[in-house]
């Protein structure tokens, strides 16, 4: 059977990949993932078995662990999705950002060569090709990297050196760029979980700047099965744009969750603008449709109001995540402490 190596496992697109594929049985997965705050391995109870499904904890960034990882596993293909994630966090400090998402997928890339992996999925992100206006076309593969902001700066990174090591050592490589993810498990630092939790919780929701940037959500079940497609179907060498047709203002999606969970609209409140925010993101995807035959089947509408639905039963989860409690479940199910 093929064993894939999934980095990053245990975070929001991570943990909703390594459940999707689990389910189908096909592949053996060696999730790697550092449990940084990020990390929850509460989002893979139930999946985590010690034999379809291994955990390692470890960083991107540990070369000698990568080595024994590769070889002890015999991976045959890697998805590669750790990284810092959260662009907020990158204008406080931009040098972990690096340190994870350039020279850990530096690390990466080396032991997956050395190894000789059939195939390394980088999953990057729409965010290196920088703002848009109201009326430019969306994103497409040639649209030129700008990226605008630390986090995109370091993805960017990240991708010149995947395309490197396929020009230069023709490794196969696949690169994915989608846009703005929502579903289960998402930490609520990120738009659509932290004003959904705030909304139950009736906290105030912050609205950065007048709220008219817009964004392309595409519900993370339909990015999993993109990432699957690109592994299985890709072309060596090449990227992938993912998008969920799903443009909308963010004042629009904090009034949409006002509305699904009954909070009132006194709740928001326009704060300052991030430094450097981009104003509108868009996907073209009709590469990954016509090569891949991949298209999104969640409506932004039906996909926010499951999403929702989602964080109101799983309070345990959302408590845990909110007092921090999740920090302790490695050491509670492996023994020792992080
Ligand atoms: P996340 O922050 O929820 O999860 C990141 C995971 O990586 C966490 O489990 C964390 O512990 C792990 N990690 C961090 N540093 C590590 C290291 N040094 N070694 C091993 N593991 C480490 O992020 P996400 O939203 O699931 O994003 C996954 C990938 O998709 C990222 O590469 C991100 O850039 C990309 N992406 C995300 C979105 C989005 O909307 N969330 C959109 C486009 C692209
Ligand atoms: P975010 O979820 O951080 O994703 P990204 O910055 O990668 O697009 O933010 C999505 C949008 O929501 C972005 O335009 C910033 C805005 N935003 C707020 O207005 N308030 C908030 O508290 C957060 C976290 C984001």
């Amino acid at each position: 059977m093929t064993t894939l190596l999934v980095t990053g496992g245990a975070g929001f697109i991570g943990s909703n990949l390594v459940r999707m594929v689990a389910a189908t049985g096909q592949y053996r997965l060696v999730v790697l993932d550092a449990l940084t705050y990020a990390g929850n391995l509460q989002n893979l109870e139930g999946v985590i078995d010690g034999h379809r499904v291994i955990f390692v904890h470890g960083s991107i960034t540990d070369a000698e662990l990568l080595s024994k990882l590769f070889a002890d596993h015999t991976i045959d293909a890697v998805l590669h999705l750790a990284a810092e994630s959260h662009v907020d966090r990158s204008i406080a400090s931009a040098a972990p950002f690096v340190e994870t998402n350039v020279t850990g997928t530096l690390r990466l890339l080396e032991a997956a060569r050395a190894a000789s992996v059939r195939r390394f999925v980088h999953v990057s992100t729409d965010e290196v090709y920088g703002t848009l206006g109201p009326e430019d076309p969306a994103f497409t593969e040639e649209t030129p990297l700008q990226p605008n902001s630390p986090y995109s700066a370091s993805k960017a990174a990240s991708d010149l050196l995947v395309r490197a090591f396929v020009h230069t050592y023709g490794m196969d490589c696949v690169t994915t760029r989608c846009s703005n993810n929502y579903g289960p498990y998402q930490f609520p630092e990120k738009l659509i979980p932290l004003m959904t939790l705030n909304a139950l919780e009736g906290k105030p929701l912050p609205v950065y700047g007048d709220g008219r940037q817009v964004r392309d959500w595409l519900h993370v079940e339909d990015h999993c099965r993109g990432i699957m497609l690109s592994l299985e179907r890709g072309r060596a060498g090449e990227v992938y744009n993912f998008g969920g047709f799903g443009e909308r203002f963010n004042i629009d999606i904090v009034r949409g969750i006002l509305e699904a969970t009954g909070a009132d609209a006194s709740l928001i409140r326009h704060v300052t603008d991030r430094p450097g925010h981009d104003r509108r993101y868009a996907i073209d995807p009709r590469k990954a449709t016509s090569e891949l035959g991949w298209h999104p089947v969640h409506s932004v509408e039906k996909g926010l109001a499951d999403t929702i639905a989602w964080y109101k039963e799983n309070a345990a989860w959302c408590e845990n995540v909110r007092s921090g409690a999740y920090l302790d479940y490695y050491a509670k199910h492996y023994g020792t402490s992080l």
